[in-house]
C-alpha cells in the first residue's frame, strides 16, 4: 500500500514523553515512546508474547516494558528481558516490529514502510513557511488535534474548497451576498497540486479583522493528506509584506476517521496562543458537522460518482492526483 511509504503525523511532539502513548495510523495501532536519548520510538502496539497492548506498559531502564508479564523491548524492538526467566537471553527473532519516526512542525511523523518499501519512500514535504530559518520571522503554533468522523481526503478537499464559505462560514469567511468564485488557476506540481489566484471577500478573515477584506490565497496539496493555504502579502487579510500560512496535517486513523492538526505561521506576535487557536477552532467547528455528514465518508475518485462545477476545479485536480498516486485509503 503506497500510503505506508508516506510520512504521517500521529501526535504532538510534546505529548510523547517517557511514558508510552497509544495512537493509530492507517488502521494500525502503534505505541510511541521516547528513549533515554530523547528519540521517539514507534512499535506495533501489540506484545508478541500474548498480545497485550504495549501502550499500557511503561518505560523501564530505557526499555519499553509490557504491562502483562514485563517483557522489555529495546529501542530497536528487540526483546531484552523476560522476567520469568532471568538468565535467558532472547534471540533476535524475539522482537516487536518497529517503524521510523521523526519530529517536524511540532508533530511526530511516522511511516509504516519496511524492507523494500523504504527505498521508494519520499521525504516529508518541506514547507518553506514553516522552516525555522527560511521564515524565522513568522510565529508558528499548532491547533488541534481534532478527531473527525470523516476520511482524510474529504477533510483535505474541504480545506481547498472556497464555494462553501458563504454558507458554512457565513459572517466569517464569506457571506450569502457574495458567493461567486472567480476563475483561478490550477497546476500539478512535483508533489501535488497548486491553485493560484483564489479570491474571496471575507467579513472576518482573521482574529483582528474589523471589516470585510478582499483576500487572495494560494492552495497547495503537498502530499495526499496534507495541504497548505498561503495568504498573499498584498492580501487584505494579513499585515503588508507578510506571507502568512496555514498548513493542514491529517493522520488517516481508519478509512473513515481522522486526526487533524493545523499549523499556523502568522505575523501576529502579540495575541496569546489561545486566542489564535480559538479563531481556527471556531472555523473548523463550523466545518466539522458538514464534513461528518458527507456520504460516502470516503472520497469518491470516479468523476461520475458526484457532480462538479467549474468552481470545483481544485478538488477535481486533487481527486485526479490521488488516483494517479495510487492512494486507496480513505477513497472509494
Ligand atoms: S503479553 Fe507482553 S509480556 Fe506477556
Ligand atoms: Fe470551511
Amino acid at each position: 500500500m503506497i500510503e505506508n511509504s508516506l510520512w504521517h503525523p500521529v501526535a504532538q511532539a510534546h505529548e510523547v514523553v517517557d511514558a508510552p502513548l497509544g495512537v493509530q495510523l492507517l488502521d494500525q495501532p502503534l505505541v510511541l515512546w521516547r528513549d533515554p536519548q530523547g528519540l521517539v520510538r514507534v512499535f506495533v502496539d501489540r506484545c508478541p508474547h500474548r498480545g497485550a497492548r504495549l501502550s499500557m506498559g511503561r518505560v523501564e531502564n530505557g526499555h519499553l516494558e509490557c504491562p502483562y508479564h514485563g517483557w522489555q523491548f529495546a529501542d530497536s524492538g528487540q526483546c531484552v528481558k523476560v522476567p520469568a526467566l532471568p538468565s535467558f537471553t532472547p534471540p533476535p527473532s524475539q522482537c516487536v516490529k518497529a517503524f521510523e519516526a521523526q519530529e517536524a512542525y511540532g508533530l511526530v511523523w511516522v511511516r509504516l514502510a519496511t524492507g523494500e518499501e523504504l527505498s521508494a519512500a519520499p521525504a516529508l514535504a518541506a514547507l518553506p513557511a514553516f522552516e525555522a530559518e527560511a521564515d524565522a520571522h513568522l510565529r508558528k503554533l499548532n491547533c488541534g488535534p481534532y478527531d473527525v468522523a470523516a476520511s482524510a481526503p474529504r477533510i483535505i478537499e474541504n480545506f481547498l474548497d472556497m464555494s462553501h464559505f458563504g454558507f458554512v462560514h457565513e459572517g466569517w469567511l464569506g457571506s450569502r451576498d457574495a458567493t461567486a468564485i472567480e476563475a483561478y488557476a490550477v497546476e500539478t506540481t512535483a508533489t501535488g497540486v497548486l491553485a493560484t489566484g483564489c479570491k474571496a471577500v471575507q467579513p472576518q478573515s482573521n482574529l483582528h479583522s474589523t471589516s470585510a477584506a478582499e483576500v487572495e490565497y494560494t492552495y497547495e496539496v503537498t502530499a495526499p493528506y496534507a495541504a497548505l493555504l498561503t495568504k498573499l502579502p498584498e492580501s487584505g487579510t494579513t499585515r503588508a509584506g507578510w506571507r502568512e500560512s496555514i498548513a493542514l496535517f491529517i493522520c488517516p486513523v481508519t478509512p473513515e476517521t481522522s486526526r487533524v492538526w493545523f499549523r499556523l505561521a502568522v505575523a501576529d506576535f502579540d495575541s496569546p496562543d489561545a486566542q489564535l487557536q480559538e479563531f481556527q477552532h471556531t472555523i473548523f467547528c463550523q466545518d466539522q458537522p458538514v464534513l461528518e455528514s458527507q456520504q460516502p465518508k470516503c472520497l469518491p475518485l470516479d468523476p461520475r460518482a458526484e457532480m462538479h462545477s467549474a468552481a470545483d476545479r481544485m478538488s477535481s485536480a486533487y481527486r485526479r492526483y490521488l488516483r494517479a498516486s495510487g492512494i486507496t485509503f480513505g477513497v472509494c
